[in-house]
């Protein structure tokens, strides 16, 4: 599966790409807000960073011909912005004329199996499925994810399925079972990926070994 962080903060871009363990970016208009930086400066400086790594950039707009030039606008800063659409009749509108300009494009804001086909049908890149959003309701968000991969397997669509509103490393195996091409995951999320108390125990143990014979 491949791991994308979903944040516009560019410290924590370098530090998880110095490491090699990122495969893509996704932002959108809130973490854009948050990282105090003007749009489209931010999404060149996050594509810099990442390579020849995807990075999504949303369109603020809500109707078709505003969200096309957007998105087209968005691709220009470099050649891995792939632009995110919302998942609304305009939305598919504009995803289909964008991917008839070789722009890859990000649906987002999914929460049904007919969105995710819909979506898949007009020539979606990725389909993000927010989980988090979902389990927030009380619903099972990672049915939502065994649903699209079922549906996308029996119909051979090539969409990847990119599990989004990620809030736990629960959600993270989970994702990976169901099958989700991607996640995207906050990069405190991705840190707690790591952390295991038995790991932290073992390791004190060896340590004050290691002590008692001088190392
Ligand atoms: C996906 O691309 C979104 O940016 C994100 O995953 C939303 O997550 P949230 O529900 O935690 O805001």
């Amino acid at each position: 599966m491949q791991f994308f962080v979903d944040t516009a903060d560019t410290e924590a871009i370098s530090e998880l790409a110095g490491m090699g363990v990122l495969d893509g970016v996704t932002t959108n208009p809130t973490l854009v807000h948050k990282s105090g930086k003007d749009p489209k400066s931010v999404i060149g400086e996050i594509c810099s960073i990442v390579g020849e790594l995807p990075v999504s950039a949303e369109v603020f707009s809500t109707e078709c011909e505003a969200m096309v030039e957007e998105g087209k606008d968005l691709a220009g800063i470099a050649d891995n912005v792939v632009v995110k659409v919302p998942l609304t009749w305009d939305g598919l509108k504009a995803c289909k004329r964008l991917r008839a300009n070789d722009i890859r494009v990000n649906v987002t804001l999914c929460f049904s199996a007919n969105q995710a086909l819909i979506a898949a049908k007009a020539g979606a890149t990725y389909i993000s499925p927010f989980i988090g959003r979902l389990d927030d309701l009380g619903l099972e968000g990672m049915e939502l994810i065994r649903d699209i991969r079922e549906i996308y397997d029996n119909y051979g669509f090539s969409t990847e399925i990119l599990a989004a509103s990620i809030r736990s490393p629960l959600h993270v195996s989970q994702a990976a079972i169901a099958g989700a091409d991607v996640a995207t995951i906050p990069p405190e999320v991705i840190r707690k990926l790591v952390d295991h108390p038995l790991t932290d125990k073992g390791l004190a143990a060896f340590l004050s070994d290691a002590a008692k014979i001088g190392k």
